[in-house]
């Protein structure tokens, strides 16, 4: 019987099939109640295999400390919290769950684009406030989407389906990425590939949709954010990371950028105080792949992933 360790409570009906064959412990461990490398090596000691998620710091030193880990299953497209490196050299290895959250979290940055670019926040607040006394021509303006330039950074999968969908909003689609140019996704999504800097320049929204690596922490500073156009919008549900959130915060403060949608932070599950403070952003507590069916079947990946390094078959979802 192997001895399964997972980090967090998942759907429980897509864990329990573990149980049939296996032992499994679930643990509830997170950054707010000490969900550091130390609690972590102390729950995965002596497991065959591990679950865990975004949040989980799964470093050099806890896989060293941790030999006997057949798998590490992340129950999340994103591994950034995952050293990969050492995951390799000790020859334990790495799965995600992709395409199951692509639509989830497209449709996420969908929600957040149109909340940002439509006021959504200020227009709650507005009616709770009994502030809605009668209709106004001049209260409440926001951005319109249709004729304007949507610039994606990163047109993966994610990118791609939010491509998709920003088409059937009228909007241009450009985007930037660091992989080789896909002219068959290009003609799927419609979707021009321009430099950095011309996305900077010429997008009304700018939408990320990159990992968090070391070339695309703070991709979007100070410099970056005066560089897009007065006006524009931006919308973040990949990693925090990906922005410095106080210079974001400084633009949204002076009104150069319109607005901002943010599902993820620098220092979740921190927030710059500032950002509690601005009327034109909309947040997010890093619920992009949160429906039911996502979550169950992230799950399920997980398990099956599980289930095929400890039969020793092959591992499908395999990052590393
Ligand atoms: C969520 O952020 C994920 O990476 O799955």
């Amino acid at each position: 019987m192997a001895r399964i360790v997972i980090t967090r409570p998942l759907p429980p009906e897509e864990i329990d099939v573990l149980r049939t064959a296996h032992e499994v412990v679930v643990h509830d461990i997170g950054p707010d109640n000490g969900g550091d490398e130390d609690r972590i090596i102390e729950a995965l000691r002596g497991a065959d295999a591990a679950i865990t998620l975004l949040d989980n710091p799964v470093s050099a030193r806890v896989l060293s400390a941790c030999p006997g880990l057949k798998i590490v299953a992340q129950c999340a497209v994103g591994y950034d919290n995952v050293d990969v490196l050492a995951a390799k050299e000790l020859q334990i290895p790495v799965s995600n769950t992709p395409g199951v959250l692509t639509d989830a979290t497209a449709d996420f940055t969908m929600a957040l684009l149109l909340a940002a670019a439509r006021r959504l926040r200020e227009a709650d607040r507005y009616l709770r406030d009994g502030r809605f006394r009668r209709w106004e021509m001049l209260e409440l303006l926001g951005t319109g989407l249709s004729g304007k330039t949507l610039g994606i950074v990163g047109l993966g999968r994610i990118g791609s389906a939010v491509a998709r969908r920003a088409l059937g909003f009228g909007m241009r689609i450009t985007y930037h990425d660091r992989g080789h140019s896909n002219p068959t996704k290009e003609r799927r999504v419609v979707a021009h590939r321009v430099d950095f800097a011309t996305l900077l320049a010429e997008s009304d929204v700018i939408t990320l949709h990159c990992p968090l690596n070391a070339e695309s922490r703070h991709l979007i500073d100070a410099s970056a954010l005066a560089r897009m156009k007065r006006g524009a919008i931006l919308v973040n549900t990949s990693r925090g990371p990906v922005v410095d959130e106080a210079a974001l915060v400084d633009a949204l403060r002076s009104g150069h950028l319109a607005a901002a949608g943010l599902d993820v932070f620098e220092r979740e599950p921190d927030l710059h105080p500032g950002l509690f403070e601005l009327d034109n952003v909309v947040l997010a507590p890093h619920l992009g792949s949160a429906t039911r069916e996502t979550r169950r079947a992230m799950a399920r990946m997980c398990v099956e992933a599980v289930t095929a390094a400890l039969a020793g078959l092959d591992i499908p979802y395999r990052v590393a």
